[in-house]
């Protein structure tokens, strides 16, 4: 073991479980591994069972990683959940509001169940599970919330109104909650990634993929563990005087 991973599992020992939403797949996968290894504790939620079963028992099984399948636009599921991860560990060191959904479409087409379903999920999950697991930080005294945003929430995106406007909302909502509960020990945070493969980008046309590549500096589309490694920084020791902030993950696309 290194040194640093040494000291990374210190503290993750010493701070309780981190709940990860969206964990069966993409970047909240990478997330999960990236936590584990770096000895975390985990709970783990998504909309299905199995795969998010088969992860847990990967990465530890039930002593060290809780499946929790349920849908994160669901206030009682958000409590329910929270609930189990206070059960089973005692202290919740961490939230990661990783899950998230796209309903793209011009705006002048746009039905108004298709502009509410991204902010059902993405804005009010957020808000759901903040709501279920900050005021048990507020006890701890400890706790991170990391929001996964969207450099959409910050830029605006033809065809995507919806999802923009639910990821603008999540970055205000950081800025929020790291207003009111920064005074309680728990820092907020946002990551807001670029184009990132996973399933969410993999059927975008082909010249959509092209035209956003010249954009970017780094001339490469991001992987998941290029976000994974930035939320594992904000939820260590090393990040414990940054809150409200919004860390663009993008490769230069929006500089
Ligand atoms: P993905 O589509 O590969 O995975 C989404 C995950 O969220 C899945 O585990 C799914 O089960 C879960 N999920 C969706 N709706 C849910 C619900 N109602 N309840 C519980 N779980 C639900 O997406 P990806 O690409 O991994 O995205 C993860 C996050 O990163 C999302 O918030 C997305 O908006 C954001 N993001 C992704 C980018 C990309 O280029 N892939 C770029 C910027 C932000």
């Amino acid at each position: 073991m290194t040194q640093e991973s040494a000291a990374n599992q210190e503290t993750a020992a010493s701070a309780g479980a981190v709940i990860v939403t969206g964990a069966s797949r993409g970047i909240g996968e990478a997330i999960a591994r990236t936590l584990a290894a770096a000895g975390w504790p985990l709970v783990l939620v998504a909309r299905s069972a199995d795969r998010l079963e088969a992860l847990a028992a990967e990465l530890g099984g039930p002593e060290r990683c809780l499946a929790c399948p349920g849908d994160i636009g669901n206030w009682d599921d958000a409590q329910r959940i929270a609930a189990a991860a206070q059960a089973k560990f005692g202290t919740i060191g961490g939230l990661v509001n990783n899950a998230g959904v796209t309903r793209d479409g011009l705006i002048v087409r746009m039905t108004p169940e298709q502009w509410q379903a991204p902010l059902d999920v993405n804005l009010n999950g957020t808000f759901y599970f903040t709501r279920a697991v900050g005021p048990i930080m507020m006890r701890q005294r400890q706790g991170r919330i990391v929001n996964i945003a969207s450099v959409i929430g910050l830029t605006g995106n033809a065809g995507q109104a919806n999802y923009a406007a639910s990821k603008a909302g999540i970055i205000a909502l950081t800025k929020s909650v790291a207003k009111e509960l920064g005074s309680r020990g728990v820092t907020c945070n946002a990551v807001a990634p670029g184009y990132i493969v996973t399933d969410m980008t993999s059927d975008l046309p082909e010249k959509v993929q092209r035209d956003m590549l010249d954009r970017i500096p780094l001339k490469r589309f991001g992987e998941p563990q290029d976000v994974a490694g930035v939320v594992r920084f904000l939820l260590s020791a090393e990040a414990s005087y940054i809150t409200g902030q919004t860390l663009v993950v993008d490769g230069g696309m929006i500089a």
